[in-house]
């Protein structure tokens, strides 16, 4: 997308049917009041669907066109808004919407569309309406049925690892069709211009460029102002609204947990003001009726994203209950699901476990968030392989590249 174009188009999008109710409604004078402040991201949350988010400078209705079909004219492309018990999400500066129905073994175009909002109990005045430019991006799944895709961790707002790492010239030239955050990248969560600094400016930037993201919480997304605002960043799953998820992408079948907080409830940080205990003792009955499900039974190979690793041996008296927390919870799901591969990060340290009684399955461990500990894992799946290869900044392999035989139901 040319960034220039990411400014407000009134005079061609003023033409749209997007928004044909508000044409009886009242016009504010003519501002730039829906510029963007954050261009899109674009967010896996399902199978087949994908979460668009933005922010405008002041509170608008934001909308999203978007089509799979090459010859459809872009006015005639579908809209997509968010709805909420009834009511069109609007006037408000974040918006996300999710595009559903999206079969990812095709390329995707789309564009947002901003209008700006002043609302009143009888009446929305409507002010300038602004377009973000056309992002297309490609087929995520390959003619072949192969899926390439890319996982960092732990960046902790070191954003400039970020092109650097996908630089890496294995990395860049398998192409990845997207980029999986297992965690702990934006530090903590800061108010809404910090998160945009730390982690949301580099993903829109790689939408731009038609590479969307997928997002696993880490225990540092428990953390700062924006922690309790986080769906306004990051949409919750397709069908759990929650961040955990499980769903079928190209030749994988794909397990998302959230590791939760690495303290207790009780810890001092909280104020009281943390209830992590009882979101993981859910999501572990969650994961235990999925593995059990004829679906998962019936998966393809299959991947877990965890950023704490179960496995997790924080010597720190306060920070080793989350690892226990997900021993007792998660780890007999995990066990359980035939997975071939468990993602985790959080040890700052590259690791490799290969499986062992309990945990028969081999765990990759990420690096941390400086240039000397910093790694970039890439998956690469075929209907019949499943590759994992970890490079350093410097291009090397601080781990061994695991090449998986899928496991039978
Ligand atoms: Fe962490």
């Amino acid at each position: 997308m040319n960034r220039r174009t990411f400014l407000a188009t009134l005079g061609a999008a003023a033409t749209l049917p997007a928004f044909s109710a508000e044409a009886t409604a009242k016009k504010a004078p003519a501002q730039n009041q829906a510029a963007f402040v954050q261009p899109p991201t674009a967010q896996i949350v399902g199978g087949d669907a994908l979460a668009i988010c933005w922010r405008t400078a002041t509170p608008s209705a934001g909308t999203v066109r978007w089509t799979q079909d090459p010859d459809l004219p872009r006015d005639r492309w579908p809209r997509a808004r968010r709805v909420v018990d009834g009511l069109v999400a609007s006037n408000r500066p974040d918006h996300l919407v999710t595009l559903r129905g999206v079969d990812f073994a095709k390329p995707l175009r789309f564009e947002v569309e901003s209008v700006a909002t002043t609302m009143d109990p009888w009446w929305t005045r409507f002010g300038e309406r602004s377009a973000g430019g056309i992002v297309t991006v490609p087929a995520l799944i390959r003619p072949d049925g192969a899926l390439t895709f890319a996982v960092l961790n732990d960046l902790h707002a070191n954003t400039a690892l970020i092109p650097k790492l996908l630089a890496i010239p294995a990395v860049a030239a398998a192409k990845p069709a997207f980029v999986a955050l297992n965690g702990d990248c934006a530090g903590n969560v800061p108010g809404p211009e910090g998160l945009r600094k730390a982690l949301l400016g580099p993903m829109a930037d790689l939408t731009a460029q038609g590479i969307p993201l997928l997002f696993a919480r880490g225990n540092h997304e428990y953390r700062g102002v924006m922690a309790r605002r986080l769906r306004e960043a990051f949409a919750p799953y397709a069908g759990t609204d929650a961040y955990h998820a499980a769903f079928d992408l190209g030749p994988l079948s794909l397990l998302i947990l959230d590791s939760g907080e690495d303290k207790v409830d009780s810890h001092r940080e909280y104020c009281g003001l943390l209830e992590c205990e009882a979101l993981i003792a859910q999501e572990g009955a969650w994961a235990q009726a999925l593995v059990r499900s004829p679906a998962w039974r019936t998966g393809k190979k299959r991947l877990a994203l965890c950023h704490i690793p179960p496995t997790n041996g924080d010597p720190r008296s306060d920070a080793k209950h989350g690892p226990t927390r997900l021993r007792q919870h998660l780890a007999p799901a995990l066990a359980e699901g035939k997975i071939d591969l468990l993602l985790a990060a959080h040890d700052h340290r590259a690791s490799h476990l290969p499986p062992a009684p309990g945990r028969p399955y081999p765990t990759l461990i990420g690096g941390g968030p400086k240039e000397s500990s910093a790694t970039v894992t890439l998956i690469a799946a075929t209907p019949t392989t499943l590759t994992a290869t970890t490079y350093a900044l410097d291009g090397s392999n601080p781990l061994p590249t695991l090449s998986l035989t899928p496991k039978t139901a």
